[in-house]
């Protein structure tokens, strides 16, 4: 009996420790959930099995082409991530092209060398050659994206990144499902030539695109697309959360489903107040997160996304053509032959999208930041298009009129050619050899920046000339920046979608007409709940006041992003000095760096 209590008692240990080990292995699980390393192989293209290097072909519009993608699919992969995460991506190039990868809206709060735009943080991996992205996912949630910042291959090389709150508790009811929607923008061409093509023209061949997509997919109203439509099935009385990505290239969207209406939660991975709409107006390098619940009767309706092209329909060509995907009720019988398709917005209707861009206001919770009422360095910065005399290798340029470039305070944005801006910067090569720290805070002159007389009056035509420079505003580590963006009417008035890299910044006001300091602008501030972005919509004609804590050591280009702009030098660059303490300083690069 004694002996059988001692086995007793022994197994009774036993099971204790067996139980302690379960429970130390499932805390180390939970503690591994809750940071995580997420670790992925980006094939730029696919290698197949028997090692020949291939292409993605595939067929859209009655045209086989071959295209430059992420794992042989398109849109890339979906990187999904818990916010603490740190994700490692090694990304290897079989493609024929000099290639980078931007993770865009990621902070890369002390690895500004994965950020990716090519000359401005690394130089780019060349083909047979590979670099390994490693970053931390701290202190923001919700839907970025990852893409292609070299040449004009981001049309094909980008995909979804989703950043899922740590405890997976979102500040609204959980959606049913997430599903992500990506906008993108197709052409039958090769994409590199096609902006070989604009460049040698200097500006006059514009490269409008073939299609729009959704995710992908180009849908029912093209030719040949019968069977390219994506579609998403839905549960009637679920709500889902749709993560909506501008990825097409040079095109501002609207974006509606028949019968059915939004409410915004997010933008750029930064929570909103919910805001109810039917429509959503969405800027390349913007995401709109929108719950959508299936309320309407079962059956089928479509989805569908065309231009906002705020240039209005006397502006540049543009790709007039709308790109629909399916909402599918499950079980429905009721299956119409042609779902039915939502009124869509005139292609100029800047009253709706003002109203979109200007009714958000940021969500406030304990962990908000605040918006700084103090200010260190206001800088007032005047961008759009411009002139310049052609240069020698572009063939096709129109040598009277000369070459169509863009400019920021008048600077024509250039790229260096052989070292990056960080590693410049690093190795604090800033002498002028690379680049100058003297961009300027304010326009060489200031006018009247919205007047279409600018464009004929030949006494004002000189202010169309853009000067072309490598220069960046340096600012200290921790100054609170605030950045008046002033629209121009030069060549043309459009709305220009601004973009920071390694930050959020608030949209404290915005307006139409010439940023007036002297009168009402200030008073207008939302200094309380303005919305948190990392790319802004400058109205055409208007502008739009941004402030952001410059808290992250590095080179940060800010830029159009309408592609087409970015060669022609509608771009800046902040270069955030190291603070004091260690986490503040820029680490040096990786050992894999890809140098020029
Ligand atoms: Cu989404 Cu500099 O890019």
């Amino acid at each position: 009996m004694d002996d059988q209590l001692i086995k007793g008692n022994k197994s009774i240990e036993a099971m204790s420790r067996q139980l302690t080990l379960v429970l130390v292995s499932l805390l180390c699980v939970a503690l591994a959930a809750d940071a995580a390393v997420v670790e992925r192989i980006f094939h730029v293209p696919i290698i197949l099995l028997f090692l020949i290097v291939k292409n993605l072909t595939i067929s859209r519009l009655c045209e086989r082409r071959v295209i430059t993608a992420v794992n042989g699919s398109l849109p890339g992969p979906t990187l999904k991530v818990s916010e603490g995460d740190t994700v490692v991506i090694h990304v290897i190039n079989d493609s024929p092209y000099n290639i980078t990868i931007h993770w865009h809206g990621i902070f890369q709060k002390r690895s500004a060398w994965a950020d990716g735009p090519n000359m401005i943080t690394q130089c780019p991996i060349v083909p047979g050659n590979k670099y390994v992205y490693k970053f931390n996912v701290t202190e923001q949630e919700g839907t970025l994206w990852w893409h292609a910042h070299a040449s004009s291959l981001r049309a094909t090389v980008y995909g979804a990144l989703v950043i899922r709150p740590r405890n997976a508790s979102y500040p609204f009811p959980k959606p049913y499902r997430e599903v992500p929607i990506l906008l993108g923008e197709w052409w039958n061409a090769n994409v590199v030539d096609v902006e070989t093509q604009a460049f040698l023209s200097g500006g006059s061949l514009s490269n409008v695109s073939d299609a729009f997509t959704i995710n992908g997919r180009p849908g029912h109203l093209y030719k040949c697309s019968k069977n390219h439509a994506y579609e998403l099935e839905v549960v009637a009385g679920e709500t889902y959360l749709l993560r909506i990505i501008n990825s097409a290239v040079n095109n501002q969207l609207f974006f509606k489903i028949a019968s059915h209406s939004f409410t915004v939660v997010a933008v750029d991975a930064s929570y909103t107040k919910p805001y109810d709409t039917d429509v959503v107006v969405i800027a390349p390098g913007q995401t709109v997160d929108a719950l959508m619940t299936a309320d309407a009767p079962p059956s089928s309706y479509y989805m569908a996304a065309r231009a906002y092209a705020s240039a209005g329909l006397d502006g540049p060509p543009f790709d007039n053509t709308t790109t629909t995907a399916i909402v599918r009720y499950a079980n429905s019988s009721n299956r119409p032959l042609r779902p039915s398709m939502p009124s869509m917005p005139a292609f100029d209707d800047t009253r709706t999208a003002h109203r979109f861009y200007t009714n958000l206001t940021g969500l406030l919770r304990p962990e908000t930041p605040a918006v700084p009422l103090h200010v260190d360095e206001r800088m007032f910065v005047a961008f759009g298009l411009g002139v310049s005399p052609c240069e020698p290798s572009q063939v096709m340029c129109n040598r009277s009129r000369g070459a169509i470039t863009a400019s920021m305070n008048n600077v024509s944005f250039q790229f260096p050619a052989s070292i990056s801006l960080l590693e410049a910067h690093y190795n604090g090569l800033d002498d002028g050899a690379v680049y100058t720290s003297d961009f300027p805070d304010n326009p060489p002159v200031m006018f009247d920046f919205t007047d279409a007389k600018l464009n004929t009056d030949p006494t004002l035509t000189a202010l169309l000339y853009t000067e072309k420079g490598t220069r960046v505003k340096k600012v200290k580590y921790g100054a609170t920046v605030e950045v008046v963006l002033q629209n121009t009417a030069m060549i043309g008035a459009e709305n220009h979608p601004l973009h920071l890299h390694g930050f959020n910044f608030f949209v404290l006001a915005q307006g139409f007409g010439n940023y007036n300091n002297a009168t009402a602008a200030r008073d207008s501030y939302n200094l309380v709940d303005p919305q948190v972005r990392n790319t802004i919509a400058v109205p055409l004609r208007g502008w739009a006041v941004i402030r952001f804590v410059a808290n992250n050591p590095g080179v940060w280009i800010m830029h159009c992003h309408l592609e087409q702009h970015l060669p022609l030098g509608l771009a800046m660059a902040f270069e955030v000095e190291d603070g004091t303490t260690p986490e503040s300083v820029l680490p040096p690069p990786p050992s894999d760096f890809p140098t020029c």
